[in-house]
């Protein structure tokens, strides 16, 4: 899968930087075009000379040649790439990344970086378990970034523990797999429901849930780096699609999240209903402030919200596929098989509020998977991104 790749390897100044040597022959060998980028700190440890021979592309360092005054455009290697790997990346450009601390040449290209990138950590135990680097780590996630995290083992100190590169076989075995799985989307056509919905009572009042929209967006990332062309309906959230494929309706109610759905499920393949939709809403919407001065409390009639999910499974024709999430406190199991029926769905995707670390507001997820053909796969906790790619895997079984 890396034949043609263009990849740009980015080397910062730890032990492990020799081990970069034997990845960047891997990544020639199976016929990826590989620029290297080195920290000034990652060339007091392996030698420009090496890699450039290595990769027959002169190694970029600085942001400009001292001698010709040749600018090295990080925006354009940013724009080349058809991914990044930072192998090592240590505590120091780790924190870099994070924060946009662009003082060198390869922090600026990660910025500059369109392209998905990967991180393999390496550094001792102690600089590896530290909240600041759990911290930055998180930070990476967060923007989408793919961790390969360090295995645990002998380090260059003497200790042991966890903080060693992960292996260049295995870091080559991942980017296979990256590319292999990326296109398996290509073409199709997807619906994703994500956020809570907001239903008015008056001009500044609503009801609503504590829904983030993290999981709902994370499946549309997700699917749209696979080649899925995704329309995205999305209740009220503070969450931002970083990739600019992604079609983003901007719904408010469970009203007109059911009218943007219906419009466009009859185009689609796959549905996946990750919104967490307001059961009821008010009667009626008082048309200016409800005041606290009247004497009597007011009484707030709720009548209910379409049900997005089994309205689709009614339309729902032969080659569809719909996906439904439930969210349940007891009964789990019992409550998502009834409503993997009752909605016609083809899988549910079930968290638990009884998991820590599971639900609304987090970054992460725990959840299992049942299907209409009576699987039942059940997942650990991960990032809510790589809890992305478990959904999609599955839905690519079903049929
Ligand atoms: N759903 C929907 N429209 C609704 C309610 C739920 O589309 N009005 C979808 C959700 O997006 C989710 C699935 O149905 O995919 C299950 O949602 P959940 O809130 O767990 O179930 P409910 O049907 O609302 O049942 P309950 O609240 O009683 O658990």
């Amino acid at each position: 899968m890396l034949r043609g790749k263009h990849i740009i390897l980015g080397i910062c100044g730890g032990i492990a930087a020799y081990k970069s040597v034997s990845l960047l022959r891997l990544l020639v060998k199976a016929g990826a075009e590989v620029q290297v980028v080195i920290t000034p700190a990652g060339k007091e440890f392996i030698t420009p000379v090496t890699l450039s021979a290595l990769s027959q592309k002169p190694v970029v360092s600085e942001f400009f040649t001292a001698n010709t005054g040749e600018w090295h455009s990080h925006v354009d290697l940013g724009l080349w790439a058809d991914c990044m790997v930072i192998a090592p990346a240590t505590a120091s450009s780790i924190a870099k990344m994070a924060n946009g601390v662009a003082d060198n040449m390869l922090i600026t290209t990660y910025l500059s970086a369109k392209s998905p990138v990967f991180v393999a950590p390496a550094m001792d135990l102690d600089m590896m378990a530290h909240p600041s680097t759990r911290r930055n780590l998180d930070l990476l996630r967060s923007y989408g970034n793919h961790i390969i995290e360090p295995e645990s083992g002998e380090l260059a100190s003497g200790l042991v523990g966890k903080g060693r590169m992960e292996e260049p076989e295995k870091i080559v075995e991942v980017l296979d797999r990256f590319f292999a799985t990326r296109e398996d989307l290509h073409g199709r056509k997807m619906l994703i429901t994500a956020g809570p919905t907001h239903e008015k009572i008056d001009p500044v009042r609503f009801i609503g849930n504590y829904s983030s929209g993290k999981m709902g967006y994370a499946i549309a990332e997700a699917a749209a780096a696979r080649g899925a062309d995704v329309t995205l309906v999305s209740g009220p959230v503070s969450v931002q699609v970083s990739n600019p494929a992604i079609n983003v309706v901007r719904v408010e109610s469970a009203r007109e999240m059911l009218s943007a759905c219906e419009d466009t499920f009859p185009q689609c393949d796959i549905a996946i209903m990750c919104a967490a939709v307001a059961d009821y809403a008010p009667e009626s919407v008082a048309t200016s402030k409800i005041k606290r001065e009247h004497d009597e409390i007011p009484v707030i009639k709720l009548v209910k919200n379409p049900d997005i999910a089994a309205t689709l499974g009614q339309e729902k024709k032969k080659d569809q596929i719909l996906v439904g999430f439930a969210l349940e406190t007891d009964h789990e199991l019992e409550n998502a098989f009834d409503k993997l029926g009752r909605k016609n769905l083809d899988m549910i995707v079930l968290n638990s509020m009884r998991d820590a670390g599971a639900g609304f507001g987090v970054d992460t997820n725990k959840v299992t998977i049942l299907t209409s053909d009576n699987r039942r796969l059940e997942f650990s906790l991960k990032p809510k991104t790589e809890v992305a790619n478990d959904i999609l895997d599955t839905i690519l079984t079903l049929k």
